[in-house]
């Protein structure tokens, strides 16, 4: 698994390439050379390098543990020191257990953030409830401090603590969640909007009422957990977890947009893009897609809107 983190002058504008490498199955989405025409600062701080840390025992049912904590251990000291010289990180991955140490380090360096975590799943499993043991699935409540009683000790992570409370997270776009994630849900009140709910109100009051759950004096610093396959599968095919009827593109920019206009985007993740799996056009469908969502979180606008203030209804 590689990663690699982007950072960003904030109030510039980026642009996108799709030099893409499936091959090595790293990928560099933006090119210096078309970043210059936006003005933007852009520092690659490149993929996380990590050694497999040496921990003799093992947590039941947690996949590829020593990997991921060892990544997760990297990633947060790396992604902390981005945003103290206050800029915003954008981390792409990968799988989206790297949340962990996005949010950890969102947390260490800026204290009062909100959540936004954009999934068809609620990746709120702990080791004892997962089915898959996927730790994909558990970001959410490794970070949780709710449900830190819940979790054995977790060997090479005591640079991690359980993080975050769930009454600043709140969720867009699920539709595949869980019997005990669900009980979660709806045990602690936490804010979660499903396409049921996106389909009843519209994207944009969705955003509208997720950031006034989560961020009601407009003064937090915002990190967006993207999961690529928060979009239907027909947007984005190469991704492990595809689940049908999700959001379109549009949505995905739409709320992007929002989120940038607020000007208090910290830290996003970028996440779940995987070039092994599809066509070749599968996998350029949804790399294409991943850059109109990190566009429109560093302020892209689309073009052809109406004139503001015209005398139109
Ligand atoms: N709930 C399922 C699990 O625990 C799927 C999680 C999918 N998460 C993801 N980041 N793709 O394994
Ligand atoms: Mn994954
Ligand atoms: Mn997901
Ligand atoms: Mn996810």
């Amino acid at each position: 698994k590689l990663f690699f983190s982007e950072q960003f002058n904030e109030y510039n504008k980026h642009f996108p390439t799709d030099d893409f490498d499936t091959v090595t199955r790293t990928y560099n989405f933006f090119q210096k050379e078309k970043l210059k025409r936006g003005n933007s600062q852009v520092i690659d701080y490149g993929n996380i390098d990590y050694d497999v840390i040496k921990v003799d025992a093992s947590v039941p049912n947690m996949n590829d543990y020593h990997h991921i904590v060892s990544c997760n251990q990297e990633i947060s000291e790396k992604a902390e020191n981005v945003l103290q010289n206050g800029q915003i990180c954008l981390t792409l991955g990968g799988d989206h257990s790297i949340a962990i140490g996005t949010v950890d380090a969102h947390v260490k360096a800026k204290k009062d953030i909100c959540v936004l975590w954009i999934d068809a799943h609620a990746d709120l499993n702990t080791n004892k409830t997962s089915d898959t043991g996927n730790i994909h699935g558990m970001p959410m409540a490794i970070l949780a401090s709710e449900l830190s009683d819940y979790w054995p000790y977790l060997p090479g992570m005591d640079w991690q603590k359980p993080i975050i409370s769930l009454r600043n997270v709140a969720y867009i776009g699920l539709r595949s969640v869980d019997p005990y994630e669900r009980m979660v849900i709806d045990k602690l009140g936490i804010t979660a909007f499903g396409m049921a709910d996106v389909e009843e109100y519209g994207i944009n009051l969705v955003v509208d009422m997720a950031l006034k759950a989560i961020d009601p004096d407009r003064s937090r610093s915002i990190h967006v957990s993207f999961d690529i396959d928060a979009l239907d599968s027909l947007e984005a095919p190469s991704t492990m977890t595809s689940v049908r009827g999700g959001l379109t593109l549009r949505e995905g920019v739409h709320i992007m947009e929002k989120i940038h206009d607020t000007g208090r985007l910290g830290a996003m993740d970028l996440v779940e893009v995987n070039p092994s799996l599809g066509t070749e056009q599968e996998v350029k469908k949804t790399v294409d897609a991943a850059i109109h969502v990190i566009l429109a979180a560093f302020g892209y606008k689309r073009q052809g809107m109406r004139i503001k203030n015209a005398s139109l209804p």
